[in-house]
């Protein structure tokens, strides 16, 4: 069997076009411009690339983008300040703190200061803790971008063996709560876990987010699994040139799986899609507006 391909990318635009469509609708008639502020801090070539697309993307939907470029060595009070700023600003909706920040400052800190209504990221504590006990807060984008990919292929995920290979605060946790809350079995594996080949082996829907390329190899996918995979590494191939590889073997699970999202082009293209999205949600729910169909 070869896998149908996830095309990301196309369901990222179509995303992207409704969301201008509700961007349109809330201008029309609630005078309302959702507004997102991103901070970098630093110059960190990939963040920059992130940063930008953020910025090209937000516009592009009809919605204010704030860009607040910091020096490397900024402060943790000033860093503060400026999201206490943010915070305070009526015209901002939505507040992304770009990630990693410089060693000397404290992220959970910062993160925490951010008020978690305007937390578009869903990385403040209040958000992860109304996601674990089934509140309505703020979702991080990656993990959301996900669950709409895999429903969007399987319809009703409930009863699914699940497993999630990665156990960070931003996709891993995240997308493990979210499986259970559509009623999978979820089982969180991570680098200490023992035969991950089997737990994999016996899983329905496979989501890789480890960082290390080609961890999940396609011989242990289960024939008709739906992989997601959320890594995105950079290797050196033999003749020296460098090419984006996932977390999972693709050449190899693409035959045995029902479906798989390719890198680069699978998940990638979602976290901006739902930035947006998480955006007009958030505008509108402080705003106290119904948010467009
Ligand atoms: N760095 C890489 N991805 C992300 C993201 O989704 N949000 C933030 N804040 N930083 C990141």
């Amino acid at each position: 069997m070869t896998a149908s391909i996830i095309d990301g990318k196309a369901f990222a635009a179509n995303l992207k076009e409704q969301i201008a469509k509700k961007v349109k609708f809330l201008k029309e008639n609630h005078n309302l411009i959702p507004g997102l502020a991103v901070v970098l801090v630093g110059e960190d070539p990939a963040s920059q690339v992130y940063v930008r697309n953020k910025n090209k993307s937000t516009k592009a939907a009809g919605m204010n983008s704030y860009e607040h470029l910091m020096d490397d060595d900024v402060t943790e009070a000033e860093l503060i300040a400026k999201v206490t700023e943010l915070n305070n600003d009526p015209a901002v909706h939505g507040i992304l703190v770009q990630l990693p920040l410089p060693k000397h400052i404290n992220e959970a800190a910062v993160i925490e200061t951010i008020i978690p209504e305007k937390d578009v990221d869903g990385f403040h504590v209040i958000n992860s803790g109304l996601l674990a006990t089934g509140g309505n807060g703020m979702v991080p984008c990656t993990p959301l971008g996900c669950i709409m990919m895999l429903k969007d292929k399987l319809g009703n995920l409930s009863g699914l063996d699940a497993v999630v290979v990665g156990r960070s605060n931003i996709v891993g946790k995240p997308m493990a709560q979210l499986l259970l809350k559509e009623s999978c079995t979820v089982t969180i594996a991570h680098s200490r876990t023992k035969n991950l080949a089997e737990v994999v082996g016996r899983s329905d829907i496979v989501v890789a987010a480890v960082g290390v390329p080609e961890l999940v190899k396609g011989s242990w996918i289960k024939p008709g699994a739906t992989v997601i995979d959320v890594g995105i590494n950079r290797i050196t191939k033999e003749d020296g040139k460098t090419k984006l590889v996932g977390d999972v073997e693709f050449a190899v699970a693409v035959e045995r799986a029902g479906a798989i999202t390719p890198v680069p082009g699978g998940v990638g293209p979602m976290t901006i899609a739902v930035l947006l999205q998480n955006t007009v949600t958030a505008a509108c729910r402080q705003m106290g507006i119904d948010e467009p169909a």
